[in-house]
């Protein structure tokens, strides 16, 4: 059957992975989690004792990167699997804070477009309609409203042993939609030609369900 690449783009805790996941794994597909590559960039330029907005030295940084996502969704980078630590809260602001960075933007939006050359990828982020994957055959604009947003990434940080503060991850998640929404570098919006999914009220199933349908219309 012939493949076609999916982009979704929305706000963080919004639902893109989950779905991406399901969907991924409905038609053999592979899920590229790009809000990781910009986690892996932050969580290895803190470690490397680097500030956040220090531009020319995270470009460096990132040549010297291999990163990989394993077929369970870890995330490997220069073999050491770090799926955890990019998932604490500080590295979240920190992720939102490099991804304003244009050097940067531009080091992974290449190689996001390299990876999905191919076809067959569901990939997820805040500018994949627009600038990573124009020509996706399917776009999803996935929303949800923030209080909804911080309720399951608690229960999803629990799940995976991270400790979680309600108030605190609807601020972060507050911040980090003001700061995704208004930087200067390819600013989180939907495109015109996106269909906007509102998960707030819906199950994952039914979201998983209305995207099928807008997929298989392209196959
Ligand atoms: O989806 P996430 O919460 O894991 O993303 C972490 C940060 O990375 C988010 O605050 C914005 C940034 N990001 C981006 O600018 N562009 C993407 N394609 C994906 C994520």
């Amino acid at each position: 059957m012939k493949k076609i690449n999916i982009a979704i783009d929305g706000p963080s805790g919004a639902g893109k992975s989950t779905i991406s996941d399901i969907l991924a794994s409905k038609l053999g597909y592979i899920h590229l989690d790009t809000g990781a590559m910009y986690r892996t960039v932050a969580y290895m330029g803190l470690k490397a004792g680097l500030k956040m907005d220090d531009e020319e030295n995270i470009v460096k940084l990132i040549s010297t990167l291999s990163f990989k996502q394993t077929e369970d969704g870890k995330i490997i980078c220069n073999g050491v699997d770090i799926s955890k630590e990019i998932r604490q809260n500080e590295i979240s602001m920190a992720a939102s804070d490099v991804s304003k960075l244009l050097g940067v933007r531009k080091a992974l939006v290449a190689l996001q477009q390299k990876i999905a050359e191919d076809k067959g990828y569901i990939v997820d982020g805040r500018d994949i309609c627009e600038v990573v994957l124009p020509t996706a055959e399917v776009k999803i604009f996935m929303i949800a409203s923030a209080e909804e947003r911080a309720k399951r990434r608690v229960l999803q940080n629990k799940e995976k042993g991270i400790e979680a503060n309600y108030d605190d991850i609807l601020a972060d998640i507050q911040k980090r939609d003001y700061q995704d929404s208004h930087r200067e570098n390819s600013p989180l919006r939907k495109t015109e030609d996106a269909t906007e999914i509102d998960s707030s009220n819906l199950t994952i199933e039914e979201t998983v369900e209305k995207i099928m349908e807008i997929v298989k219309t392209k196959l």
